[in-house]
């Protein structure tokens, strides 16, 4: 159990518990060993300096302490066989950690030629995964025992991608794009996390990396794919708000968030911060989604950002489906 577990388990992820050192959360990719073996192989050398160096203060201060009958000695100029040895020794142990963070930097750099290729991205306050045939997910689903090399963007500001099993972190920058990849070794759940301070949400900025037997991922992709289209629209609606991460921002029982909840929000009479008002419909609420700049409902600020182009058409629909169905719900 270490600090990584806990904030895992306080947010109610349990695989990455198994398996971790005090040290170390649970290591599921090909690069956790390097890595694990930098971090050791530098907290070795300097526990012991640590070690020798407070030891020896110790024992001197007790050993030549002032007390009666004891005088000050003149310092010998000095003693050129020790300054070579405490010069030599610490230069060629900080190479060799270069060398071996190096290594290790560029390893996780530079990934395999087949790697399997997901885009990542990160925007206030959450995570998405679009995969090669167009489908996008909340979550990184993987297959095991392939690279996969991510490319991540931001939607707003400057997000960090970090999935501590497979030792990858990454900053995800607006109006660039960043890689990073990895090769997980063990079938499970792990925890993305945000881990650069990015605002309100900051801390719930999480998602999940499912690691997929190879012959399994193939079928979820598939499946995953083409599941939204078997469901009634409202339902479907719903698995995207899900999915979509729509309900960081829009509660679904009347409290309002960073944004208006979507209780009653169907036909309700909304006032924006420009004094107009409108009552809310299909085109209303899709202009929300599309620009959501256009009209801001008063009392919240304008941090929506669009989601033009990242969900489809037909995919709007079924929100809206999905908002006209809560309202139906009401007694
Ligand atoms: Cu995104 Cu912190």
């Amino acid at each position: 159990m270490n600090w990584l577990s806990m904030v895992a388990a306080a947010s109610g992820e349990a695989t990455d518990i198994k398996g971790g050192t005090f040290w170390m959360p649970a290591s599921a990719s090909t690069t956790a060993p390097e890595v694990d073996f930098v971090f050791y192989f530098i907290f070795a050398i300097s526990a012991f300096f640590f070690a020798l160096i407070i030891g020896l203060t110790l024992l001197f201060v007790i050993r030549y302490r002032a007390r009666p009958g004891h005088h000050e000695q003149p310092s010998p100029s000095h003693n050129l066989a020790l300054e070579l040895t405490w010069s030599i020794i610490p230069s060629i142990l900080v190479l060799v950690m270069f060398w071996y963070g190096f290594k290790t930097f560029m390893d996780q750099y530079n990934p395999p030629a087949n790697a399997y290729e997901v885009l990542v991205t990160a925007q206030k306050w959450n995570w998405s995964f679009e995969y090669p045939n167009g489908y996008i997910d909340k979550d990184l689903h993987v297959p095991l025992g392939r690279p996969v090399r991510l490319v991540l963007s931001s939607q707003d500001v400057i997000h960090s991608f970090f999935v501590p099993a497979f030792r990858v972190k990454k900053d995800v920058v607006p109006g660039r794009y960043n890689k990073v990849w990895f090769e997980a070794t063990k079938p499970g759940t792990y925890t993305v996390f945000c881990t650069e301070y990015c605002g309100t949400g900051h801390s719930d900025m999480l998602a999940h990396v499912i690691v997929h037997p190879p012959e399994e991922f193939e079928a979820w992709l598939e499946k995953a794919a083409n599941f939204l289209d078997t469901l009634p629209p409202a339902e479907a609606g719903r698995m995207l708000f899900e999915q979509r991460g729509c309900g960081q921002c829009h509660s679904l029982d009347g409290s309002p968030r960073v944004g208006p909840s979507f209780k009653g929000l169907w036909g309700r009479t909304e006032k924006f911060t420009d004094g107009s008002e409108i009552t809310a419909d299909e085109n209303y609420i899709r202009e929300s989604i599309v620009n959501p700049q256009a009209k801001v409902v008063a009392g919240f600020e304008p941090v929506m950002p669009t989601y033009a182009g990242r969900l489809k058409d037909k995919e709007i629909t079924y929100i809206i489906e999905y908002i006209k169905s809560l309202d139906k719900e009401q007694p």
